[in-house]
C-alpha cells in the first residue's frame, strides 16, 4: 500500500498514549474507515520512537501484511524493518468472507497475537475487517476482544455504527485489572471508498505477486493429513466430482500443530498424492504434514492473467 498518509487530529496523541501504556491495541471500524491507514501510521510512528511493534493483520479480504484468506503477524523493531514487510506468522483461514469463518477468524487472531507476546513486542497492533454490523459483526468483534483481551480499542466511527459492539464490550472483564481503554476517533477526511472492483484487483495482485515464482510440488497421501475449515477431511471423498475440494482452490501448507509454512493452489491428484503449485521451496515443502483446503478459488485470479 503505497500512499501518502495525512494524519488526522488526535493520531499523534494516540501514538504517544500507546507508547506510554503499551499492550495490545485493536482497531475497529467500518470498511474504508481508515483502519489500515491508521495502523500503518502508528506502526511507523512507534518504530521511530524506538518501540518494537507487532502487527497482526486479521483482514482476510483486503489483507495488508499477508495474503487474502490468511491472518498474519510480524514484529518490527526498527523503521528499516519496514522494507521487509512480510509475514512471520501465518494462520490459514481459507476464506475471504469473515462471516463464513467466524471460528477460524477468532482462533487465528488469538494465535497470531500470542506470537507477538512470545516475541515480546512492546505494542501489538491488530487490524481487522470492516465487518461490524448485524449479528455477525457483533459476534466476530466481541469474540475477538474476549480472546485477545486488548488494553486499547481504537474505534473509528462515523455515526454510531460501533455502539452495539462497544456497549457489549463494557460487560467484558478488563485485562490485568487495568481496564480497556476505548479511543474514539472520527474517520480521516481523506478516507475514501475502495469499491468492489478495486478490492478484487487488489486481491488479484496479491495472489499474482505471491505465486509469480511458484513451482508444482507433489505431496504424498501417506505423509499428509488433510483439513477443510479446521476439520479433518477424507481426501478421497472430498476429491469426488461433487466433493468439497476443487482444483484452483487456495490451500495452506502446514507443519506441526501451529506453523503454516506458506500457501499453495491445489492443481489435482495423481495416484500417490496431491499436486500443488506453491512458492514454498522444495526443502521446506518436505516438512509439510498438514494441508488445509480453503474456499477461495485463487487459481481463477491467476487464470485471469493468462487470458
Ligand atoms: N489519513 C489518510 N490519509 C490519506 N489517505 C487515507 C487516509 N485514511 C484513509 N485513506 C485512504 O482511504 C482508503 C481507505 O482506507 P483504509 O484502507 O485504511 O481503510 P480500512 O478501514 O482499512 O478499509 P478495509 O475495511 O477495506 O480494510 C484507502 O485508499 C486509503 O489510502
Ligand atoms: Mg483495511
Amino acid at each position: 500500500m503505497e500512499m501518502q498518509i495525512v494524519p488526522a487530529p488526535g493520531w499523534a496523541r494516540l501514538a504517544n498514549e500507546l507508547l506510554r501504556e503499551k499492550g495490545t491495541a485493536i482497531l475497529l471500524g467500518a470498511a474504508d474507515s481508515g483502519k489500515s491507514t491508521l495502523a500503518r501510521y502508528l506502526l511507523e510512528s512507534l518504530l521511530r520512537k524506538s518501540a518494537s511493534v507487532c502487527l497482526v493483520d486479521c483482514d482476510v479480504g483486503q489483507s495488508v501484511l499477508g495474503l487474502p484468506g490468511t491472518i498474519t503477524s510480524a514484529v518490527f523493531k526498527h523503521p528499516s524493518d519496514l522494507s521487509r514487510f512480510r509475514p512471520q506468522g501465518i494462520f490459514f483461514v481459507g476464506s475471504d468472507n469473515p462471516a463464513k469463518s467466524m471460528g477460524g477468524m477468532i482462533e487465528g487472531a488469538a494465535r497470531m497475537a500470542a506470537l507477538c507476546k512470545k516475541k515480546k513486542a512492546d505494542i501489538t497492533l491488530v487490524d481487522t475487517t470492516g465487518l461490524i454490523s448485524g449479528w455477525a459483526g457483533k459476534a466476530l468483534k466481541t469474540g475477538k476482544v474476549r480472546r485477545l483481551k486488548p488494553r486499547h480499542i481504537m474505534a473509528i466511527e462515523r455515526k454510531g455504527e460501533l455502539e452495539q459492539i462497544l456497549s457489549a464490550m463494557k460487560a467484558l472483564p478488563p485485562e490485568d485489572g487495568k481496564g480497556v481503554r476505548v479511543h474514539r476517533l472520527r474517520p480521516s477526511e481523506h478516507a475514501h471508498n475502495t469499491g468492489r472492483l478495486r478490492r478484487a484487483s487488489y486481491r488479484e495482485k496479491k495472489f499474482r505477486d505471491y505465486f509469480s515464482g511458484a513451482t508444482v510440488i507433489k505431496f504424498p497421501f501417506e505423509k499428509v493429513r488433510f483439513f477443510r475449515k479446521g476439520r479433518a477431511l477424507d481426501i478421497k471423498a472430498a476429491l469426488e466430482p461433487d466433493g468439497e475440494v476443487k482444483p484452483g482452490c487456495l490451500a495452506g501448507l502446514g507443519w506441526g500443530e501451529e506453523e503454516t509454512l506458506g500457501l499453495g493452489i491445489f492443481e489435482g491428484v495423481d495416484p500417490s498424492g496431491v499436486v500443488i503449485m506453491t512458492p514454498v521451496s522444495l526443502a521446506r515443502a518436505r516438512r509439510v504434514d498438514r494441508i488445509s483446503f480453503g474456499e477461495i478459488m485463487a487459481g481463477d485470479f491467476l487464470a485471469a492473467r493468462k487470458k
